[in-house]
């Protein structure tokens, strides 16, 4: 068993990497650009450093892909706007739950996947910036998670159970957790290695009652991946004191990918991508 210090550490180290990734994702963004807003702890860190740039000077319009981040982003002197008010997103960057190196994610452990789904799905690139625990040779490990329509839950519930899986209602603080569009999320438990992300995001979104589950396949351009993290003298807020980031992109139009994988169902060759 872990002890104590051990997990210590490794939660300090894990931190260390998403202040790094995230930092330095923010210097992805140009004079001008919409950029979509992500969500959760390591897309904290590249908000807060975006901030920094726009205090600098830098003008982007942000579109956010939850109300927490929205609230944030708004609140630091980000300009935010609603999605409908653009017409798509020159980039967006957020984080992920587990990625593999085909740029297949599971996204959706802080509740925002419909909108981060929403977001990336009209948005030219899409980077995924993570610390390295979230990095997997097949998705899996992390449970999936899929936003459902409140109406008749129990039902959705029992059918995903029926479909095989081990499927838990999410809740918080002693109730439904609900999202920000005010649907549930059930969690799908010991999915181990999945074999056909695309496939299984597909049908998933099949069953009634399900609005979209938390697999992004072909949606992802970049990776950016945090290495070898430090702990910094003041914990996770302190100056950086190690750590490499490594960037792993597609080489070839999404478009192009989508097409190819969606009239011949093949992975994506390896040599599409470059680090
Ligand atoms: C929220 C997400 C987050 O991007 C994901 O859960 C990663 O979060 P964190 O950066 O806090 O580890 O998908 O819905």
């Amino acid at each position: 068993m872990r002890s104590l210090l051990d997990k210590q550490q490794a939660g300090d180290k894990q931190q260390a990497e998403k202040k790094l990734v995230g930092e330095k994702a923010a210097e992805l963004v140009e004079d001008g650009m919409i950029v979509g807003l992500g969500t959760g702890s390591t897309a904290f860190f590249m908000i807060r450093r975006l901030a920094e740039r726009v205090r600098d000077g830098l003008r982007i319009t942000g579109v956010a892909t939850s109300r927490r981040t929205h609230e944030m982003a708004a609140s630091l002197g980000i300009r935010v706007v609603d999605v409908n008010d653009v017409d798509s997103i020159d980039l967006t960057i957020d984080g992920a739950d587990e990625i593999d190196d085909r740029l297949n994610a599971i996204k959706g452990g802080g509740g925002a996947l419909l909108r981060e789904k929403l977001v990336a799905s009209i948005s030219k690139r899409v980077v995924l910036i993570i610390d390295s625990t979230k990095r997997v040779d097949r998705l899996g490990r992390f449970p999936l998670p899929v936003e459902i329509v409140p109406f008749a839950w129990k039902h959705t519930l029992k059918k995903l159970e029926r479909e095989g899986y081990r499927a838990q209602i999410r809740e918080k603080d002693g109730a439904l957790f609900v999202t920000d569009g005010g649907n549930y999320i059930i969690d799908l438990h010991d999915l181990y290695k999945i074999e056909d992300p695309r496939k299984l995001e597909a049908s998933i979104n099949n069953l009634p009652g399900v609005v979209e589950n938390g697999l992004f396949t072909g949606l992802v351009t970049d990776m950016l991946i945090a290495e070898n993290g430090r702990r910094s003298p003041n914990r996770h807020d302190g100056p950086q004191t190690g750590g490499t980031v490594r960037h792993l992109q597609r080489r070839i139009p999404r478009h192009a990918a989508n097409e190819l994988l969606g009239h011949r169902h093949r992975a994506i060759p390896e040599r599409w991508f470059r680090s």
